[in-house]
């Protein structure tokens, strides 16, 4: 099975990727390793306007990463009550129409704030339904990310572990289903 695990922000010290790399560990726990597609690791030249044309070489990995995947589980904070702004822009730099088509998403969240990024994750939500994607209906929002996380970047709240854990067995369960049925496809 391959599921790829969105990292959605480019953000220098970024606390998605430490809840990032607690996700990676359930899902290992649970005999799955996801593919890492890291935004900070996208290509300079993408950010060209000309890649709204011809792609640089270099974004092929994701892109590619995108176009294979059985499922898609995507981390993302809150900026500024929305979606980072990278995020948004990667998804436009996807192969267009057949990126995200019939493919199950899954949504965590977190942010400094009360609401746990749930405008964000209902902005993605929205994004990849109108590319025709399934939503994987568990999410998981992280409120008050700093006081969720230890120092040494691991989640020493318990409730959202075990959300979280619940989460990756849930979602692991929907792709294999939505794989072995075939019968969700929709036409591109
Ligand atoms: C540009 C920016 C905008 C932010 N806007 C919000 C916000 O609207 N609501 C909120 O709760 N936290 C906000 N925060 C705090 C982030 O949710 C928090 O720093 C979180 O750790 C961000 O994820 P990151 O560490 O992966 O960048 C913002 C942080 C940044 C860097």
């Amino acid at each position: 099975m391959s599921i790829v695990l969105v990292i959605g922000t480019n953000r220098p010290g970024s606390n998605t990727k430490k809840v990032a790399s607690h996700i990676i560990q359930r899902y290992a726990a649970h005999g799955v390793t996801p593919q890492i597609l890291d935004l900070s690791d996208l290509p300079p030249a993408l950010f060209e306007p000309a890649s709204y044309g011809d792609k640089p070489a270099e974004f092929a990995p994701f892109s590619e990463a995108i176009l294979q995947a059985d499922g898609i589980h995507w981390v993302t904070p809150e900026y500024n009550g929305a979606v980072p702004g990278v995020a948004k822009y990667f998804i436009d730099m996807l192969q267009f129409p057949e990126s995200l088509v019939g493919v199950p998403v899954a949504f965590t969240g977190l942010a400094a704030g009360i609401w746990g990024a749930l405008r964000p994750v209902e902005q993605l939500q929205d994004i990849v339904l109108y590319r025709n994607a399934h939503v994987f209906p568990a999410k998981v929002f992280i409120p008050g990310v700093f006081n969720v996380l230890a120092e040494d970047g691991s989640i020493k709240d318990e409730a959202i572990a075990r959300r979280l854990d619940d989460q990756v067995k849930g979602f692991i369960d929907f792709v294999d289903k939505i794989r072995s049925t075939g019968k969700y496809t929709v036409s591109k």
